[in-house]
Order: C-alpha cells, then sequence, then structure tokens
C-alpha cells in the first residue's frame, strides 16, 4: 500500500512500537488514529503526529473489553473517512510460570493479544471488502512461532494471532483486503520492565522501536506476507523441523535463572 495519503489507525500507540510507527507514517503524510489507555501518553504522540499531519485523531479505550474495540474500530473509520490500514500492535505481556498461571489473567492476555485483534478486524472487514481495498497489520511476536520458557499465555495469544492471520490471508486472498503478519524480537520498549512479569529471561541485545516500526512501516508497502524484524526466521524454522532440542535448550535457560 502506498503509505502518503492513507488512512491508518494503530493500536497500542501510546509507547513503544506503535508510537514509533504512528510517527513515523505521521511524518509521511499518512493520517493516524491512535488507541491505547493512557491519555497523557496518547495525547504526546498525537501532537507530534498532527504536526505534520493535522487530521490524526485518537481514543481512550482498553481493548481488554473487546465489545468496545469493535466500536472504536468502526468509529474511526467514521471519523476519519475510511480506513485503509488496520495496525493490530497492542499487546501485553505475561511472564508467569504456567502453575503460577490463573483462568482470568489468561483469558485477560488473550483478550488484549487476540481477541480485540480479531474483532476489529471482523467489523471492518465488511467494509473493507465493499471497497475491495484494506490491509490488516498483525504484530505479533517470534513467541507466536516459538513456544518461549515462563511465558505460556503471551505465546498462546501470539500463536493465535499468527494462525488467525495465515488464515485469514488465505480466506481474503482476491478481496483486495491485504495481510501482514509481524513477528519482532527483541525490541527495546517498556514491554520489558512492566509491573506484574516475572523479570525477563533474555538478557542479549534489543533493536530499537523506531527500527521495528521501520520494518513495520516496509511491510506495509511490500507484498509479502510474513516478516521478522530483527530476522530470526531461522531459529523459528530449526525449531518446526525438530521442536525437541528447541524445548529442552529453553528448559535448560529456566532452569539456570
Ligand atoms: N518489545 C518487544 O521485545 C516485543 C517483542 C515481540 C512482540 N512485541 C509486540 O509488540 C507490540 C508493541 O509492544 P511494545 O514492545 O511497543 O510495548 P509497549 O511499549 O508496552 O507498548 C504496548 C502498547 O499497547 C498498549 N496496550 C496495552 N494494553 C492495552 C489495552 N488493554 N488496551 C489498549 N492498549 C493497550 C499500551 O498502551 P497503554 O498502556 O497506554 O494502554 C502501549 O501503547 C505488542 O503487541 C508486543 O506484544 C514486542
Amino acid at each position: 500500500m502506498l503509505i502518503e495519503g492513507s488512512r491508518v489507525l494503530v493500536t497500542g500507540a501510546s509507547s513503544g512500537i506503535g508510537a514509533a510507527l504512528a510517527r513515523i507514517l505521521a511524518r509521511r503524510g499518512a493520517t493516524v488514529g491512535l488507541v491505547a489507555r493512557r491519555e497523557a501518553r496518547l495525547a504526546e504522540v498525537l501532537a507530534d503526529c498532527r504536526a505534520d499531519s493535522p487530521d490524526s485523531r485518537m481514543w481512550v479505550a482498553d481493548l481488554a473489553d473487546v465489545g468496545l474495540a469493535g466500536r472504536v474500530a468502526l468509529e474511526a473509520w467514521d471519523a476519519l473517512g475510511h480506513l485503509d490500514c488496520l495496525v493490530n500492535n497492542a499487546g501485553v505481556p505475561m511472564r508467569r510460570h504456567t502453575t503460577k498461571l490463573d483462568r482470568p489473567t489468561l483469558e485477560w492476555v488473550m483478550r488484549v493479544n487476540f481477541f480485540a485483534p480479531a474483532e476489529m478486524t471482523m467489523v471492518l472487514l465488511p467494509r473493507m471488502t465493499a471497497r475491495r481495498e484494506g490491509m490488516i497489520v498483525n504484530v505479533s511476536s517470534v513467541a507466536g512461532r516459538l513456544g518461549n520458557a515462563n511465558e505460556a499465555a503471551y505465546s498462546a495469544s501470539k500463536f493465535a494471532l499468527c494462525g488467525w492471520s495465515e488464515a485469514i490471508a488465505v480466506d481474503l486472498f482476491d478481496t483486495g483486503v491485504q495481510i501482514r503478519l509481524v513477528n519482532p524480537g527483541p525490541i527495546d520498549t517498556e514491554i520489558w520492565d512492566l509491573p506484574g512479569n516475572d523479570d525477563p529471561l533474555y538478557s542479549g541485545p534489543k533493536i530499537s522501536a523506531e527500527e521495528m516500526a521501520q520494518g513495520i512501516a516496509a511491510a506495509m508497502e511490500g507484498d509479502t506476507f510474513e516478516h521478522y524484524v530483527p530476522d530470526m526466521r531461522g531459529i523459528v524454522e530449526a525449531k518446526t523441523a525438530d521442536p525437541d532440542p528447541f524445548i529442552k535448550g529453553m528448559a535448560g535457560m529456566l532452569r539456570g535463572r
């Protein structure tokens, strides 16, 4: 798709990857709609976006309320005239051992990371297919292709988003609506420090949110389905070919913490 002149709704735009992406898109001539819970942080990002793109707007919403997520998507479509692209980027971490998980936590992670993106997609699809034009970008994770140690709830939600993305890409082939799946590796954002999570097992290098967001913009402009930023596709392919060494290695990491 062409970013200049497009209308794009970005969820999770108050910090990290989503904030960086919103600023890049606005700088490149897109009108952006921003969604997140923290109003003041969202307003800061909106002010930057409006300097380049005066019609940009924001919606303060908790996407754990899946019905509200759908209503925000439709409201944004109406307010911006239409949407060329929905970027489902909002997400919560959950670094907690499986034996310490409870059902409400598991359900909350699934609502924010999977059911809200699915709902926003489902309410917009009739409008996008009627125009025979549109794009859904789902920001999943490498943890949506690899079962991460100590992150069963998070990995499950991101696997769901990967599977959903692949299947809807098939269903919508030839409709004019395109699907992009972006799987970030380790990115330097607040997600590593949020309360309610165990300390991360990973302490290696991370790329910046800006670099990651540039990767999402490139995915929007390109014509291929799945994108790894940074490129960790080889690790995923090795695990898929033979999961047992991966499981043993990950378990070793967990024991050694
Ligand atoms: N950073 C990484 O290493 C990494 C790796 C793989 C995948 N990802 C994925 O990348 C995406 C962006 O994460 P990030 O790294 O940029 O982390 P971040 O800085 O924590 O950003 C997460 C964004 O999601 C929003 N959000 C969270 N819960 C929400 C809710 N209930 N309702 C509405 N908005 C909500 C947050 O805004 P509010 O708190 O203001 O609501 C924030 O804008 C996530 O889907 C994450 O899973 C990140």
